[in-house]
């Protein structure tokens, strides 16, 4: 090995070390929020539950709102909801997130309408809770669609913008499906494991091509009490509060934090994972009953 190589590996020794302690410090007294008043933040899946919520609390900090969802009923909705709380206009477009020519349209649209986008928040999700046979084929592309591609064709259209002022915000909505597969998930699991890999390259291109100005956030939760996991069993962890769930996300935002998992139990998970044999995992799911989780799921009903 040259000296030169020595030299870099013990150079990334003294720096590892010097962020795990950093990290340590920022454990305890945190980051400061930054300040997002004025800017613009483009939320998908704004019709509803965690999109509903981070778009009312993001209009509190003083942000001009732009609402995507398929369902014209859900923006309404939203729309209603926004008026009732803080009296600010709500930038609401329909938009299929499966049709990537229509998220290009929408976005030019936006770009005409509004201007540019500031922080992205590609949340918008669909789950079938279906065992794999049972899943039909349009399912499957479909999950995969709104939940993977589709994050792709956003970034497209707004990431270029941000990279020319090198300032902006990208975050994804994934899940604790994105980091542990389970029965009655697998095209979700596939779905949301996806995104967390999207977001992680995308975080490391960034930071590779000197774009350290755009922020990355990826956002894992267990299950959250919108009625998207309706019939969701669960007796080991309690399924989170949506108003606590979206505090916590918007938090992780204006503190530039990479990687939120909800609750941090899902940290030790996962170094569990990375360290027990497959076979006390399968334990594991199977005595913290997170493998019959899914068992009853009912989910959403179709919206209009
Ligand atoms: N609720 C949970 O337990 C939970 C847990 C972890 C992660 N998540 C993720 O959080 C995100 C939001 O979930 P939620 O619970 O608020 O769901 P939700 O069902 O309450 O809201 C999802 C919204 O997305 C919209 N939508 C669905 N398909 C669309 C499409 N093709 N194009 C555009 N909009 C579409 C729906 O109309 C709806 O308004 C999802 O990505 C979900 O996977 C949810």
């Amino acid at each position: 090995m040259g000296f030169e190589i020595v030299l870099n590996l013990l150079w990334m020794l003294v720096l590892v070390i010097y962020y795990q302690l950093e990290a340590i410090v920022k454990f305890f007294i945190q980051p400061s929020r930054k300040d997002v008043s004025g800017q613009v933040v483009l939320v998908t899946g704004a019709g509803s539950g965690i999109g509903q919520r981070l778009s009312v609390e993001f209009a509190k900090l003083g942000c001009t709102i732009v609402g995507w969802d398929v369902s014209q009923k859900n923006l309404n909705e939203t729309s209603k909801v926004m008026e009732e709380e803080t009296g600010k206009e709500f930038y609401a477009y329909t938009c299929d997130l499966s049709d990537r020519e229509a998220i290009y349209k929408t976005a030019e649209k936006v770009k005409q309408d509004i201007g540019r986008v500031d922080i992205l928040i590609n949340n918008a999700g669909i789950v079938s809770g279906k065992t794999i046979l049972k899943c039909s084929d349009s399912m499957m592309q479909k999950t995969m669609e709104v939940n993977t591609m589709a994050h792709f064709w956003t970034l497209k259209a707004f990431l270029p913008e941000m990279l020319e002022r090198n300032e902006g915000h990208v975050v994804t909505i994934s899940s604790g499906a994105g980091y542990f597969g389970v029965p009655g998930q697998v095209d979700y699991a596939a779905s949301k494991f996806g995104a967390v890999g999207m977001c992680e390259a995308l975080h490391q291109e960034l930071q590779h091509t000197g774009k350290t100005g755009v922020n990355v956030t990826c956002v894992c939760p267990y299950y959250i009490n919108t009625g998207m996991f309706e019939g969701v069993k669960t007796s080991f962890m309690p399924i989170l509060e949506k108003d606590d769930a979206v505090a916590r996300i918007i938090d992780a935002i204006l503190r530039n934090q990479y990687l939120l998992m909800l609750p941090k139990m899902l940290y030790l998970f996962a170094v569990m994972k990375s360290l027990l044999p497959t076979k006390a995992l399968l334990v594991v799911g199977k005595y913290t009953g997170v493998n019959a989780a899914m068992d009853d799921f009912i989910g959403r009903k179709k919206v209009d």
